[in-house]
């Protein structure tokens, strides 16, 4: 079966690509990376892309007088590569509601939260402050709203006592590198659907039970 063509939008170091990366170098993962493009010249993970042999684009946001502009650009390179899923990986531009719904369902991003809770930056240490037991990853559909849209798999990790922002942020991000390449193969085998909002996910697994922290 042909394998499903994925765009990365990346802006940074591009640990999440990188996973990506891993495992569609398995003959048997169902997806391909066509692009990977980066509003950020410089960003470490355009480099991961060119090592592994995948086109690279910079479409850097400051060369264009507005985001519809930006936009309409990213919208050429995506197309260009024939991508049907663009995943945004770090990318940290907001995209505009016209781009947004242009993509709708096929259009997904992560975040190092458990969604609703969490949205926007600083997020490891806001967790900290609040004294929260558990964090975690989402991977979302998009919509207009910043870290927002229908969660499609979230991993849990505990906050310890003594975590910092660093320390937990390496822990949730260990669970980022799992559940971005599960949500990608689970699309590209046409098991996720929206319904209403909320995901469904044909054959999936959900665990039992309950976790505590702190333990018994
Ligand atoms: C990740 O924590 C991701 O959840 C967030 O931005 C970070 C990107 O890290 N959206 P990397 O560039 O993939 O290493």
């Amino acid at each position: 079966m042909a394998k499903l063509r994925i765009a990365v939008f990346i802006s940074g170091r591009g640990t999440n690509l990188q996973s990506l990366i891993d495992a569609s170098t398995e003959d048997s993962y169902p997806a391909e990376i066509a692009l990977v493009l980066s509003n950020v010249a410089g960003a470490f993970g355009l480099r991961r892309a060119e090592n592994a042999g995948i086109p690279t684009v910079v479409v850097d946001h400051r060369d264009y007088e507005g985001r519809e502009s930006f936009e309409d650009v990213l919208q050429e390179k995506v197309a260009g590569a024939k991508a049907e899923l663009v995943c945004l990986a770090g990318f940290m531009r907001l995209l505009t509601d016209n781009f947004v719904n242009r993509w709708r369902e096929r259009l997904i991003n992560i975040h190092p939260s458990l969604l609703p809770s969490f949205k926007g930056i600083h997020v490891h240490d806001r967790v900290i402050e609040h004294g929260a037991r558990f964090s975690g990853c989402t991977v979302h559909y998009v919509r207009p709203a910043m870290d927002d849209g229908p969660i499609i798999a979230q991993a849990c990790v505990p906050v310890h006592s003594d975590d910092d922002g660093d320390a937990l942020a390496a822990r949730v991000l260990s669970q980022e590198h799992r559940i971005y390449p599960l949500v990608v193969r689970l699309i590209a085998e046409g098991r996720v659907r929206v319904v209403n909002e909320r995901v469904l996910i044909d054959g999936a697994e959900t665990p039992d039970g309950a976790l505590l922290n702190p333990g018994g």
